[in-house]
């Protein structure tokens, strides 16, 4: 049990970890690469170690130094028969986009995780993967983990409309379509965050935007020597961002902040809501936009209605959301959200219990939540269910309870943000 009591604001700069979709693309997309690609700022948390991990069992080498830098001495697009299971743990990016890959590999490989992992759906990339001519085994049809994938080489094209708005599904297709000269195009309900696409760009890919439509183009090979730099991870970021717009007296700066349109719903949730924050020294690093956030106490929250197309742009920031809310005044409803239910957990039905539990009254949707607020939050037992993104927001409700908010397991927090306990310690103000 973690323990949660505080009587203080929050106040200082930091850079909150990289961004943990690049950095696990930078070592997929690094891997394929004929020559030498140098990653600065990998975020070396459990999710994209263990994606490091399996393109090591790929028969790539990688080496790490200690500043963090990572050099990936690609294999082409030859990968080498892994000699055992494949195993990344909680990460569904690490597996649905890693079969992408394998899928074009005429080899033979199995890839789980651990029983978080096992229980996520991994049909909508099976089904996909089939039509482009691997063969891809799971528990129940096809459904869940264990993956055992035999790739052919080349694949076939795939015109493909996807039920849903998935940067993982998309990502997944997309890598698969490296393997094969025939038509490779996606289309989205709704898009979905792109940094495959920017990425594939930036190694010289084909790669062609049309509305909701992405496809590849002539040029599916790699170019050699590329650098990537990985700003930070407006996911984790989102934490500190609510907790200084809810803990009196707070202000603090994150630096480097990813500001991709496709991952900032968040900060037009913020806008709408009343918070009290300025976006400064924007620029570019890598293909993508980044800037510094200042984020300041907002005594005068109030309730907004979050759905449609903003859902996407925000989906993993949900928990930290529905923490804002609960000190915003009125009922703030999220809607289009069932994709919520297949995540790490089932966010909607963690987050809402657990809000009752700390005496913020709550319903759950079957796509979402309503909250309302503005609450005096009570102690309790926060039950996270393995779920790093549960943990840090109820550390962040514990934040402005007067009551000891207990957490029951912390360990999952290493997911995405090792260090997110020193970066609150850091930035305690008493
Ligand atoms: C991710 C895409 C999103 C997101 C996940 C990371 C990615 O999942 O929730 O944390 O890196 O592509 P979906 O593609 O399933 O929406």
């Amino acid at each position: 049990m973690f323990e949660v009591t505080f009587n203080g604001s929050l106040k200082g700069t930091i850079r909150v970890p990289s961004d943990k979709s690049i950095s696990h693309r930078s070592i997929m997309i690094g891997s394929l690469n004929a020559g030498k690609v140098v990653v600065k700022n990998f975020l070396r948390s459990e999710d994209c170690l263990n994606t490091l991990k399996a393109f090591k069992f790929l028969g790539v080498s990688i080496e790490e130094d200690s500043d963090g830098v990572i050099t990936i001495f690609g294999s082409g697009k030859e990968l080498r028969e892994p000699f055992d299971v494949l195993d990344v743990g909680n990460s569904g990016t690490s597996i649905r986009l890693i079969s992408g890959i394998l899928a074009g590999q005429p080899f033979y490989s199995v890839i789980t995780g651990d029983r978080y992992l096992r229980r996520r759906p991994m049909d909508r990339i099976a089904v996909p993967l089939r039509m482009m001519g691997a063969t891809v085994f799971g528990r129940e049809n096809g459904k869940y983990p264990p993956l055992t994938i035999i790739g052919k080489r080349p694949l076939e094209g795939i015109v493909y409309e996807s039920p849903r708005a998935s940067a993982q599904v998309k990502s997944c297709i997309l890598l698969a379509g490296l393997f094969t000269d025939e038509s490779v195009s996606v289309t989205e309900p709704v898009r979905s965050r792109d940094h495959t696409e920017r990425m594939l760009k930036a190694f010289g890919v084909d790669v062609v935007v049309n509305g909701l439509t992405v496809s590849l183009g002539k040029n599916r090979e790699l170019k050699t020597d590329v650098e990537i730099d990985i700003p930070a991870d407006i996911s984790s970021a989102a934490f500190f961002m609510v907790a200084a717009a809810i803990v009196p007296g707070s202000e603090v700066v994150l630096k480097d902040v990813i500001l991709n349109p496709t991952r900032t719903g968040i900060l037009d949730v913020m806008e709408d809501m009343g918070v009290d924050f300025e976006i400064f020294n924007r620029r570019s690093v890598s293909g993508e936009e980044v800037g510094d956030i200042v984020v300041r106490y907002s005594p005068d929250l109030k309730a907004v209605t979050i759905g449609g197309e903003l859902i996407p742009r925000l989906i993993d920031e949900i928990p930290a959301i529905a923490v804002l809310a609960t000190q915003a005044e009125g009922e703030t409803v999220i809607k289009d959200a069932s994709e919520l239910r297949v995540k790490e957990s089932d966010r909607i039905k963690m987050v809402v219990s657990n809000l009752k539990t700390l005496g913020v009254e709550a319903e759950e949707f079957e796509d979402g939540m309503r909250i309302k607020g503005k609450a005096k939050l009570r102690g309790g037992v926060v039950k996270t269910s393995g779920d790093h993104r549960i943990a840090m927001a109820f550390i962040v409700a514990g934040l402005v309870s007067d009551e000891t908010v207990l957490i029951d397991d912390i360990k999952c927090i290493a997911t995405s943000y090792p260090d997110f306990l020193k970066h609150l310690s850091s930035l305690v103000d008493v």
